[in-house]
């Protein structure tokens, strides 16, 4: 696993085309996000006080956007934490290789969109909090 800091997982202001019919925006390759999407997912119908996540990736990056309603993102990198709470759709959390995270406190009908820079891998997994501990020292 890389050794990696939570320092390195930013929010990326997205843009957001306004007319009086609403909002779109946009998540375009090299204008706004540093990698290749291979693959992306949502997570909804979360029921309250459920948590998701808890485990961390590999190789994998991510972009992880509050679609719908709001959540929180609690990111460790095996010395320091910090949660960030997303709520804006025109806004996307930068998860790097190499950190933990759980998502906490879903509002209803909250969704969570992923923009993935691999496809699906079991094996870029480490859902052992303990194996991640040991592997970041
Ligand atoms: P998981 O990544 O553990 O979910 P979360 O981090 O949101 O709690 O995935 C949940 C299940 O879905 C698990 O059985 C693997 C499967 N899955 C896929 O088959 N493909 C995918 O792209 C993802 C993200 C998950």
């Amino acid at each position: 696993m890389r050794k990696a800091s939570i320092y390195d997982c930013v929010v990326l202001p997205l843009n957001k085309i306004h007319n009086r019919a609403g909002n779109i925006t946009v998540v375009e390759q090299i204008k706004n996000l540093p990698f290749d999407v291979k693959r992306i997912y949502y997570l909804y119908d979360i029921p309250g006080g459920v948590g998701r996540g808890g485990h961390a990736h590999k190789e994998l990056y991510q972009l992880i956007v509050a679609a719908s309603g709001a959540f929180d993102v609690m990111l460790d990198d095996g010395e320091n934490k910090k949660v960030v709470t997303l709520n804006r759709p025109d806004f996307g959390l930068m998860v790097v290789p190499g950190i933990w995270r759980e998502l906490l406190e879903f509002s209803s009908g909250a969704i969570c969109l992923v923009l993935a820079s691999t496809v699906y891998d079991e094996n870029d997994y480490i859902r052992e909090y303990s194996e991640f501990i040991s592997l970041t020292r």
